[in-house]
Order: C-alpha cells, then structure tokens, then sequence
C-alpha cells in the first residue's frame, strides 16, 4: 500500500538572470496508467520504455500488483508488466490506494466493473472529495453493482463486478477522458459493443492503445465504440513520450521570462495534449517544433522556447479539455501578457486536485495580479509586474510548480509552501528548476 502525504516544505524561487538549457521532462502520466492497466489484463509480456516514475503512477503500479500481476522493474524507466490475460487478475486482499490519483481510481473503477470479484478503491484526502457520480452513474448504466460514500458520488468505492450488458450508448455530461476511459474499460466485459459520446473531445490515449492492442474501436466525432475482443487483448510495448503537462511548466517560464531559451526533449503532442501550444502561439509565443517524429503510436517532438512579449486572449470551448491541467499556467501567461485573459467552459477546474480557479487566483493575487473568479473559469488582468510573496501549493502538484514559475518571474523571492507536492507527478521538478536557472536556485526555505 502507498500512502501519499502532503509533504511540509517550502521552496523559495526568485528570477534568474536568464534561463537556458535543455530538459528531459519525464514520461506522460496519462500514458503510464493505460499502459500498466492495459498491459495487466493483456496476454504477454509487454516492456513500458521512459514511464513516469512518480506517486500517481506508483499508485496504479502498486494496485496492479495487489490484482496478482506481477511488474518487474528492470532499470531506470523501464518495467516489464507480465500479463496473463483477464484470466491472471485475482480479487485484491484489501484496499486499492489510489493515493491522489483520480485517473487511478476512476480507470481502475472501469476496468474491474468487468472482473467477477469485490474490489474496494479509496485514496488521500483529496481524492475522497472528488467526484465519482460522473463514473458511477454509466458504470451503472452497463449493469455494474458499485456504490460509494454519499450515494456512490465519493470514494470509497465498492464494486461488485462481473459480465456486463453490451448495446449500450453512454453519453457523458463533460469532456473527461477518465469518464471516457472508464466507460470503455469496462466495455471490455461486455457481451456487445459499447458507444460513449462526450460533449468536445478529451486526450484519446485509452482508444488509441487498445486499437494498438487488437480491440475494435472506431472513433466517429466525439463518439467511440468499442467492441470487446473475442479473447484476450495483445501485450504491447509502450515508449512512453514526456509529459506535455509537465513540460508546461518550462514552456510558460521560458515564453515569460525576458531572456529565456530552452530545449524540451522528446514531448508527446498529440493534438488532445497540446492545446497550451495553439493557445500560446495565439498569444504570440514563440515555440518551434523540433524534429516531429510518431515514437509508439503517439506524436513527439522537441519544443524549442524562447522569450516573447504575448496579449491576452480568450480561453473557451474546445480547446479548453486540450489544456486542460494546463490552463493555471495560462492564467499566469495572462496575467503578465498586454491586455486582459479569460478562460471560460472550465467549471472542471474546481473538480481537480484542488478547486483550481480558487487556488490559481489566490496564488496570482498573493503576486500582485488582479484576478476574478467565476464559476466555470477566470478572468486575468494583463500587464501585472509580479512581486515575490509567500504562495501555498493547496496539496496541489500543478499549484506548487504554478507558484515555481511565478517565482522564476517575479521581483523578489516567491515562497511556495508544500512544494513537496510536486512528486505526484514530477519528483525530479526542484532539480530540474535549480538547473536551468542556475543563478535562481531554488532553495529550501
Ligand atoms: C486525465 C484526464 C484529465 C486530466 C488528468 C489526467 C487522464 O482529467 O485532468 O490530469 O489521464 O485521463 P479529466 O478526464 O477528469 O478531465
């Protein structure tokens, strides 16, 4: 069992005199859950090249585990999954953590709606305030029995699972691709096949690795069908690309940062991921696509950045679930950029790790921005002259690398307390940080 707490320390950040250099971001959360969930229920042995070695995806390593598969790590950034097909998944002795991961609970709900066995799936804090009506209500719909806390809309969740009814149409009330993604996983046990529209489209990582694994799967607009495999799915290798999310951080320093020029090796882009690089270049960024190339099915490049002057732009509709763990940074983008910023059509953002418009504008405020609030999203004065002050990561990964930034940017020294939060998905942040601003050097507060 893994166990995720809020780690206490506080980083201090202020602005180096430059930023230059070239980073390898690590591999792509979204990437690493599907490839150890679809791997697990696979037939074969399937060797998963640069996957995120961090506290979300150590959750799903270590629940694949307790589902009697066995993974061996055979060096730095790589893991073998052994799969025996469904066959090899046996009931878990007890509890599946799920830590801060909503992909892990809420994929993982998915796939074992369609194993004949109880399975009971909690995490942190924050993952018990999240909501799981959004999977609990479809998987229902498919003939799944699982309940949760307050009427199956709060972990802990307790399924009862077992063959599921195909023909069924599920039509999702957001843009999420972990609702899309557990809906399909779970189709995998149905006896027909299973349709799930969403209403823009969200990453499509899920569909493709199991087209990629021999399952039948047409994508028509927002829609997918999945028609499950007449045997077991085919273990893959998967060459995991690093993490445009994370990569994010350094995009929006560098384009912000008045003498910035930095490298981002090997990041995936797809067109579900890079919604931050179409929004940026509206802004008038200035990012070059090096040496494009398809590695493992998914499109990766190496981004060079380098410092821009941007204006405000406004942030909506279908862009907004391309960027969407992306878009505090954005709003730090706005706040420096001439003229003003809105980003609208993201109520999802109160549903994450924390309520991300309240944390995102309380950071930038704590900075000098002038920042509204609204339900489904902010709005960002331009033009702010950030000034350094103490900012909290609100148990937030994405938060406490926002607050990093801004204290790459600002006058002064930025404090970001429970900067260890980063290691839900970037342990390696601090390091990376104190690297290319060399001068800047992070330092513990
Ligand atoms: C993810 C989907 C997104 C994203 C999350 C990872 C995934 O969540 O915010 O960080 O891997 O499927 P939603 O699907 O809830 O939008």
């Amino acid at each position: 069992m893994t166990m995720y707490t809020l780690p206490l320390e506080r980083m201090a950040v202020s602005r180096p005199p430059r930023l230059r250099g070239t980073v390898q971001v690590p591999g792509d959360k979204s990437i690493t859950h599907r490839a150890l969930l679809l791997n697990a229920i696979a037939a074969g042995d399937a060797t998963v090249t640069g996957f995120l070695d961090a506290a979300d995806t150590r959750d799903t390593l270590e629940a694949v585990r307790a589902l009697g598969v066995d993974v061996d790590e055979v060096g730095e950034g790589q893991l073998v999954v052994h799969g025996r097909g469904r066959a090899g998944v046996t009931e878990a002795a007890d509890v599946l953590e799920c830590g801060n991961s909503g992909t892990t609970i809420r994929l993982l709900s998915g796939l074992l709606a369609g194993f004949p066995f109880l399975s009971v799936l909690s995490g942190d804090g924050s993952l018990r305030g999240r909501p799981m009506g959004r999977i609990v209500t479809p998987l229902r719909a498919l003939g799944t029995r699982i309940t949760g806390r307050a009427g199956g809309t709060l972990p802990p969740l307790v399924i009862e699972g077992g063959p599921l009814a195909g023909g069924q149409h599920i039509e999702t009330p957001v843009a999420s691709a972990q609702v899309k993604s557990a809906v399909l996983l779970a189709g995998l046990a149905a006896d027909g096949p299973t349709k799930v529209t969403e209403p823009a489209h969200s990453r499509d990582h899920t569909e493709r690795m199991l087209g990629a694994m021999g399952a039948d799967v047409v994508i028509e607009g927002t829609s997918v069908t999945l028609s499950p495999p007449a045997g077991d799915l085919a273990a893959i290798d998967v060459h995991v690309p690093g993490d445009i999310s994370t990569a994010a951080a350094w995009i929006v320093a560098a384009t912000l940062h008045p003498d910035a020029d930095l490298v981002l090796e090997r990041v995936g882009v797809s067109r579900s991921r890079a919604g931050i690089i179409d929004v940026l270049r509206a802004m008038g960024a200035d990012i070059q696509m090096q040496d494009p190339r398809v590695v493992g099915g998914e499109p990766v490049a190496d981004l060079r950045v380098r410092s821009a002057a941007l204006r405000g732009v406004r942030i909506d509709g279908d862009v907004v679930p391309r960027a969407i763990d992306e878009l505090p940074l954005l709003a730090l983008a706005g706040a420096v950029a001439e003229g003003d910023t809105v980003i609208a059509d993201a109520a999802e953002l109160r549903v994450k790790e924390s309520d991300r418009v309240a944390t995102t504008a309380a950071t930038l405020r704590a900075l000098g921005a002038e920042v509204e609030e609204h339900d489904d999203g902010l709005a960002v004065a331009g033009g702010a002259r950030l000034r350094g002050a103490p900012v909290e990561a609100s148990g937030d990964h994405r938060l406490a690398m926002l607050g990093a930034v801004a204290g790459l940017l600002a006058d002064g020294e930025t404090t970001v307390a429970g900067a260890g939060a980063v290691a839900v998905s970037y342990p390696e942040f601090w390091d990376h940080l104190t690297r290319i601003g060399r001068a800047a050097a992070a330092t513990r507060a």
